[in-house]
């Protein structure tokens, strides 16, 4: 029963995308389970760089299902772009399968998103304004349209028309706006429906069956844990859940099911977007590392913000998803600094705390209380653990303490090639 989920120990851009799609070479399955194009994974192969932000990362590969699941909340306009876009790189979209129950992200989502960040000014979330957060605001609120929705033409004009009407409502009384067409909007959809329909399935039974009959599956996660709406710096939240619970309910498999949970993290931090961030590096070092790593958004392009790893909220993130192992990525970034630091707790009105407060006001006071560590050298490309440099060793025994999970995976560039597997983690299927 060999199944992973790949989740973001941080904030986001940990590098999923790099560990989901090497481990996506040995899957029958990869599956997206919550998020929308909000994420943006960069994959680099052979040298040539790819970057999907709703497509998961297995349809680069033939073998490979590619399942978007019913957590996602999906734009078929982007969807459908993303598809031609792969298309015309010679990729071969044939094997993805887009879920019936999944919710769709309408163009007033989109508008709504951008107003109410402008509305909340300078409280803004600093969402990627794709309409992720209202898409799933009107699916918790039972008025979402879904991609079932989108097969019955009837039912769609009724689902359109209800929901455009209310939509125009806020849109004039409360922010001032022109209103919406619903007929324009169900003009659009439909054709949308016509090219997607060949893509929808029951995906939770795909998957289930699939694990049954022993197949690799890898659930490719999204956003990171500290972005979780339960768990992470709320309100500085996406709207879903990120963590490897998310997993069972954006797919409809059981927790039983998944053996390994896989958390992606970089060997410093980063976010985009407001928010807590402790560790947050506001001088030339964290300007260094955000030139020397590429810290620029892949879905809005926006400089990301910088700091050390914090070993308060990554040993939080491995208790919240039960991390089995670990990915440590971009390491490179850092050789050649001469000291490394991670945080270890955090002092709050004088006071020592090892866990992150769930009150916003006294986050934004915590002071990290530092560990320092040696800092490690150019590395080459060391094909094995025993080959990395000491004091890389430490730091990455001192992560391993820290979350009491395994390394797994050490990354030592952005290529596929640069990158030490010290562990598979797709022990042998049963097909
Ligand atoms: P939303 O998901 O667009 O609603 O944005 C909410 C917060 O999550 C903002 O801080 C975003 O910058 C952040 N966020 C959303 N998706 C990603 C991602 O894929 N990587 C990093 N941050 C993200
Ligand atoms: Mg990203």
């Amino acid at each position: 029963m060999p199944a992973i989920a790949v989740v973001g120990a941080q904030f986001g851009d940990e590098g999923k995308g790099k560990v989901s799609h090497y481990l996506a070479q040995r899957a029958h399955m990869v599956v997206r389970t919550q998020g929308g194009n909000n994420a943006g994974h960069t994959v680099v192969v052979g040298g040539k760089i790819f970057r999907v932000h709703i497509v998961p990362s297995g349809v680069l590969y033939p073998q490979c299902k590619s399942v978007i699941g019913n957590g996602v909340v999906v734009d078929p306009k982007v969807l459908l772009e993303e598809i031609d876009y792969l298309g015309s790189e010679g990729i071969d979209t044939s094997r993805l399968i887009l879920s019936d129950r999944a919710h769709l992200i309408m163009p007033y989502h989109r508008l709504l998103d951008g107003l109410d960040e402008d509305r909340r000014g300078l409280r803004r979330i600093g969402t990627t304004r794709r309409g992720i957060g209202p898409a799933y605001m009107d699916k918790n609120a039972r008025l979402g349209i879904r991609v079932a929705d989108l097969l019955d033409p009837e039912g769609l004009r009724n689902l359109i028309d209800e929901n455009v009407a209310l939509k125009n409502d806020l849109l004039q009384k409360v922010y001032g706006q022109e209103p919406l067409s619903a007929p324009e909007i169900y003009e659009e959809y439909l054709g949308y429906a016509e090219r997607l329909r060949p893509y929808v399935a029951d995906t939770a039974r795909l998957v289930n069956d699939a694990i049954d009959a022993g197949e690799r599956v890898l659930f490719e996660g999204a956003q990171g844990s500290l972005l979780d709406v339960d768990h992470g710096t709320y309100p500085y939240v996406t709207s879903s859940h990120p963590i490897a619970g998310g997993v069972t309910i954006g797919s409809g498999v059981g927790p039983t099911k998944i053996d390994k949970v896989v958390g992606v993290l970089k060997a410093y931090t980063s976010r985009v977007g407001d928010g807590p961030f402790p560790t947050e590096l506001l001088n030339e070092q964290g300007d260094a590392i955000r030139e020397r790593g590429k810290e620029y958004g892949t879905t809005t392009g926006r400089p990301r913000r910088i700091g050390w790893v914090d070993g308060v909220l990554l040993g939080y993130a491995a208790r919240i998803n039960g991390m089995t192992h670990l990915a440590i990525n971009s390491v490179d970034v850092l050789a050649g600094f001469e000291t490394i630091k991670i945080a270890v707790a955090y002092e709050l009105d004088g006071r020592r705390i090892e866990d992150p407060p769930a009150n916003l006001r006294d986050f934004g006071r915590c002071k990290p209380i530092y560990e320092e560590m040696e800092g490690w050298g150019e590395l080459g490309t060391p094909a094995h653990r025993n080959e990395i440099p000491r004091a890389l060793e430490a730091y990455v025994q001192r992560i391993e303490e820290i979350t009491h999970a395994k390394a797994a995976v050490i990354s030592v560039g952005r290529d596929q090639g640069e990158t030490i597997y010290v562990e598979e983690l797709f022990t042998e299927a049963n097909v």
